[in-house]
């Protein structure tokens, strides 16, 4: 008698599959090539569950858009967000529903175009000043271009939010906001696998602000939550102490009130130190990645030199040079496609959908893998080419919408996403009016999928100076 024997091993069970998410979770999940998330590469849909979560992944943007915009009041933003609602309270970045909607009503106007362009002279100041700090006798410097980033979006953001007075406290802040994010990523990691109870956790989380010391490590964590509360209050009290005249977001965040009354105090407390947190780390990490994709592609750098000196003249940039330095914002744009700083966007289902004939059980969180979606050849040719010229005017013809998030999409996406291009163009031109950034020698290069899409190591680079034209 023979057997047969199976080529095919056989499907491996729920139980298994289950367990192996689990383990990539706690492990290697959040690597963006070899965890769950690189297997999304491809296919339109992937489920998957880890410990106690069931988890849906959409890459077709045809599915994506109906997350977004007609789908929408059928999603919340998921567990992954409790915890900086835990540091920065109820803010347009954690809020839902009609709170959401009338806040976020109110504070529009601060980000339209004609409330940016008062903010150029705030934003310009700390650029001079990293641009001079970078200024070397020899003409050649090392830097550290991810810390070189952070301190600089911290300062811009900063001061465009508060006015000079807030530039000494961001310089002190950077370190411990990078330690903060850290300790996050390791807490999102546990979340991947066990999501507590919304009020469970909200109970707890409430426990930072009590005087109750926790055990450590929370204890330093508690410790920076204060800090960052405490430098933000010292800031609004002072304002409302001795008011000014400043074009800043918090004298707005003050005045801004719609027929049912002004923001309470701990409202503008949550959306100042929302700004601050949400705009700069992200902003530090797409231009960090942006001078990377320039060092390694010097035809689309050299167009770049070009178009600053040209538009420029050796000047500072005023807001009416801004459209004319298309290929700078293009460079900032491309850079974000290939590497998206807000590199998944989850959210979860409040009631049972059905999004292309998939069904979707109530409390599944659905993740829009926003990379995989931006290195998807179905919407762009040669996708792991650097090419700037996909984002010239008009060039993104034919594109599907939900193709390109960096900001997210549909009514939540970023408010600050003007702000971020703004000053990214301002940096961008200001910083290659001087310098020319190469990757250090040897230094390696990974990206690292955690809360943000950061290089793992971080990006060591010379910046050599250019003659002044
Ligand atoms: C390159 C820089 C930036 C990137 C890549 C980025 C990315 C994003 C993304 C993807 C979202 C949507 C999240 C979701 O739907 O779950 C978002 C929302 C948000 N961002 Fe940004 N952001 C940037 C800069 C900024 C800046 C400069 C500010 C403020 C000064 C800001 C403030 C916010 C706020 C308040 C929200 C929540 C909006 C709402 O839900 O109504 N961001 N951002």
């Amino acid at each position: 008698m023979s057997v047969a024997l199976s080529t095919a091993p056989p499907a491996p069970s729920r139980r298994t599959r289950t367990l192996v998410a689990t383990y990539e979770a706690l492990t290697i999940g959040l690597d963006y090539e070899d965890g769950m998330i690189g297997r999304m590469r491809g296919v339109d849909v992937l489920r998957f569950r880890a410990g106690t979560r069931r988890f849906v992944a959409f890459t077709n943007p045809e599915y994506v858009d109906h997350v977004l915009h007609a789908g929408r009041l059928k999603y919340h933003k998921s567990f992954e967000y409790e915890i900086l609602r835990a540091i920065l309270g109820v803010s347009l970045f954690t809020d839902e529903d009609e709170s959401w909607q009338r806040h976020r009503t109110m504070l529009g106007p601060m980000f339209g175009k004609r409330h940016l362009d008062s903010l150029l002279d705030l934003m310009i100041a700390p650029i001079e000043a990293s641009r001079a700090a970078l200024a070397t006798e020899d003409g050649r410097i090392e830097v550290d271009m991810v810390g070189e980033m952070v301190e600089l979006t911290l300062n811009v953001v900063g001061n465009a939010l508060f006015g000079q007075q807030f530039a000494r406290i961001a310089t002190s802040m950077s370190g411990l906001v990078t330690y903060g994010l850290r300790f996050a990523e390791h807490l999102e990691r546990l979340f991947i696998v066990f999501a507590p109870p919304k009020r469970a956790w909200r109970g707890l989380s409430s426990v930072a602000f009590t005087p109750i010391p926790l055990p450590p490590p929370f204890r330093r964590i508690q410790s920076i939550v204060r800090i960052l509360d405490q430098a933000v209050w010292d800031v609004i009290d002072e304002r409302r102490a001795h008011p000014t005249d400043s074009p800043d977001l918090l004298n707005h965040l003050l005045g801004a009130e719609d027929g049912q009354g002004r923001l309470p105090l701990r409202r503008v407390r949550d959306e100042a130190l929302t700004f601050m947190l949400a705009g700069h780390e992200t902003t530090a990490n797409a231009l960090s990645w942006m001078w990377y994709l320039l060092a390694l592609n010097p035809d689309a750098r050299a167009r770049l030199l070009d178009e600053v000196d040209e538009v420029l003249q050796g000047r500072t940039p005023t807001v009416q040079d801004l459209p004319r330095l298309p290929w700078t914002a293009a460079c900032f744009h491309e850079a974000m496609r290939y590497f998206s700083p807000a590199w998944a966007i989850p959210r979860v289902a409040i009631a049972d959908d059905v999004v292309a004939g998939h069904h979707i059980r109530k409390g599944t969180t659905v993740i829009i893998p926003t990379h995989h979606i931006h290195h998807d050849e179905r919407w762009w040719r040669d996708p792991e080419e650097f090419d700037p010229s996909r984002f010239l005017p008009g060039a993104s013809k034919g594109r599907p919408r939900s193709a390109y998030l960096p900001f997210g999409g549909g009514k939540r996406m970023c408010i600050g996403s003007s702000f971020a291009t703004m000053e990214s163009v301002l940096i961008t031109a200001m910083l290659s009016q001087r310098f020319v950034f190469d990757l250090a020698p040897g230094h390696p290069v990974q990206p690292e999928a955690t809360l943000t899409l950061r290089p793992r190591h971080g990006l060591k680079m010379i910046a050599r100076r250019r003659p002044v034209a």
